[in-house]
């Protein structure tokens, strides 16, 4: 510094020159705002850098005050269980192949089971659900994820090709299963044979609704009508209507189309935005049919990467997917009734350097009213957050894009792309604050930020509510629409926490105020408010425990409290898995929580122990007084 006269630099140089890594002039610069806008915490603020702050304003996970907690913080672990806070206790509810009907065989580890058993029993990784209450029964709806091929396929070891039956047994174990619960004696068990007991798959019929639907990119040759799909699959997050039917989210859909016989064809680069490409993930779907051939069918991929809604108290309905919601990789979507009974969908797409979406319907939900219309009818948005802490969403309409309405819902990356949309780390899941109109959303990491431009080449530099580069912990920023009205133009924001790791760093990088050595975490992705209004954070992070990541232990869940800013450590998971997924009993006394993809490196037994093939499963989390737990 002593070289240099500062008098002579602008604003922006004095930054460089005095904190010469980019990473924390551009974090200053946002923090920087961030303090001329405290009114959004209640006069605290609930996050800042240690460079550029020194203290924290705002509690720290392990303080003696409870607080809003009703459980002590549990320290972090390399465990291969499921570890919970003193006072409660988890019991297993169901897991990857458990039979939805009693003719069905029990799961076989040395088999791993067949596509016939697999179609009727519980599929693999767990991801979003929700329970559902109808006609005196709880009907708990859950996505089916993926599957790891080298766990559920005994041909997979050969890594190259798969036999047959394995791929139908991995594609069986794909989409969604509905299955009756019930509580025995306090301990919640599946209803086998229940007439609501349903698998929907990458088999099932689905019907296209919405502006997409019939248009000449969403014909095939098995559908020359363009509304009638077969299947959905990579089904990440969910969400609700308030008309009680499910919203199942199509997130990495393009990973199942290949062109086995024509390895170098190039696609479209409306597909490539999108990331189809001649050669697959490993799970060879067009080995055994032939609608995942990109080759032969171009369109169709532009007939999955929905949100589609699922209607479980009737297991004869054919699944709509709503195209209403735009096309991209949908991580959940989070759906609110706005003060004029407008319905809002929020969702994110989870994709480095993607964006954050808004629809809303055109008509008001009435209780009782038909709803079908609601999510076929609306407009979609897309965020533009501006670094002084407000942002608007802005209208794909053929006018903003210079697309058709249809190709808007079927290319809707390249729509916000046309409009400027900002560039995000990875939106993962959108979570509506009961207790205010407030929205919270994962941005779960992305190292490539500030490296190079998103898939369509929008630029990625660091931006307001993404302001680290090579971003490899991820933060969580949350929205308040003005003037509380969720269908407003304009809204403000704030980050409510950056993941960090304070014993490893002293800059941006060790994470936000509130975040301190024993409630660290990374990679925020499952989020979801219970009722009381305490978030509930879960991890998919990296597990290594070394380096970057040294002390941060297995994937976690946490719980936060959106006015404090305070966050605590409740659950760690087992070995390689990630939490994903939460739910709660309709009395609101047991928590159901997704352990998905334990051991998917080989380093895990749960949850059976010994030398079992590890599961993917749903636990049930309760307190050992029968309180209240969300
Ligand atoms: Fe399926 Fe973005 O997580
Ligand atoms: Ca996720
Ligand atoms: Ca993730």
């Amino acid at each position: 510094m002593a070289d240099i006269d500062t008098r002579d630099l602008s604003f922006d140089e004095f930054d460089e020159v005095i904190s010469p890594r980019p990473e924390e002039n551009d974090f200053d610069r946002i923090v920087e705002s961030a303090i001329s806008r405290r009114g959004f915490l209640g006069g605290v603020l609930a996050f800042g850098s240690f460079t550029a702050l020194g203290t924290s304003l705002v509690p720290t996970g392990a303080k003696a005050s409870d607080g809003r907690f009703a459980f002590t913080q549990i320290p972090t672990s390399t465990a291969d269980d499921v570890i919970v806070p003193e006072g409660y206790k988890s019991e297993m509810l169901v897991r990857w192949g458990d039979p939805l009907w009693s003719d069905v065989p029990e799961f076989d580890d040395s088999t791993r089971g067949t596509a016939d058993s697999q179609a009727r029993a519980f599929g693999d990784n767990t991801d979003g659900m929700d329970v559902f209450s109808h006609d005196g029964k709880t009907l708990l709806v859950v996505n089916n994820e993926y599957t790891n091929r080298d766990i559920i396929a005994l041909s997979a070891e050969d890594k190259r090709i798969m036999a047959e039956d394995d791929i139908a047994k991995g594609m069986m174990a794909h989409g969604i299963s509905v299955v009756e619960i019930a509580n025995d004696g306090g301990t919640w068990k599946i209803v086998k044979d229940s007439p609501y007991n349903r698998r929907i798959t990458p088999q099932s019929e689905m019907e296209l609704t919405g502006p997409a639907a019939g248009h000449d990119l969403m014909k095939t040759e098995a559908d020359p009508t363009g509304t009638k799909s077969l299947g959905t699959w990579n089904n990440c997050g969910n969400g609700v209507t308030p008309w009680g039917t499910y919203l199942t989210c199509e997130e990495n859909f393009n990973g199942y189309f290949s062109a086995p016989e024509n390895p170098d064809r190039e696609v479209s680069p409306e597909l490539a935005r999108y990331g189809v490409s001649a050669t697959d993930w490993g799970y060879n779907w067009a080995v055994i049919e032939d609608r995942y051939d990109v080759s032969k069918h171009p369109n169709e991929p532009n007939r999955a990467g929905y949100v589609v809604e699922i209607d479980p108290t009737d297991p004869t309905s054919t699944p709509k997917k709503r195209t209403a919601l735009g096309r991209f990789k949908h991580e959940n979507a989070e759906a609110v009734v706005n003060n004029d009974g407008r319905i809002v969908v929020y969702m994110g797409d989870d994709e480095r350097g993607e964006f954050v979406y808004r629809y809303v319907s055109n008509g008001v939900y009435a209780p009782g009213a038909p709803t079908d219309e609601l999510l076929n009818d609306g407009i979609l948005y897309v965020a533009k957050f501006s670094d002084n802490g407000t942002g608007a969403w802005v209208a794909l309409t053929p006018e903003t894009t210079g697309m058709d309405q249809a190709e808007i819902h079927i290319h809707t990356r390249q729509a916000g792309s046309k409009v400027g949309a900002t560039t995000m780390d990875r939106p993962e899941w959108i979570s509506a604050n009961p207790k205010a109109p407030e929205i919270y959303c994962c941005l779960t990491n992305n190292k490539k930020r500030g490296v190079k431009p998103n898939a369509g080449g929008d630029d990625t530099s660091v931006n307001g509510p993404n302001p680290r580069e090579k971003n490899n912990y991820g933060q969580i920023v949350r929205w308040r629409p003005d003037g509380g009205d969720h269908t407003a133009p304009g809204f403000t924001w704030d980050l409510y926490v950056l993941a960090g790791n304070p014993t490893v760093h002293s800059d941006a990088y060790a994470g936000s105020a509130n975040i301190n050595e024993e409630n660290m975490f990374n990679s925020p992705d499952g989020l979801a408010f219970d009722s009381n209004g305490l978030v509930w954070i879960q991890t998919d992070g990296n597990y290594k425990n070394e380096g970057d990541f040294a002390g941060q232990g297995n994937n976690q869940m946490l719980a936060g409290d959106p006015v404090t800013g305070e966050i605590r450590r409740f659950m760690v998971g087992p070995n390689e898995c990630e939490i994903t997924g939460l739910t709660w009993s309709p009395d609101r006394r047991t928590m159901f929580v997704g352990i998905q993809h334990p051991g998917e490196r080989g380093n895990s037994h749960w949850p059976a122990g010994g030398a079992s093939v590890p599961r993917s499963a749903i636990i049930a989390v309760t307190r050992e007084d029968g309180g209240l737990v969300g």
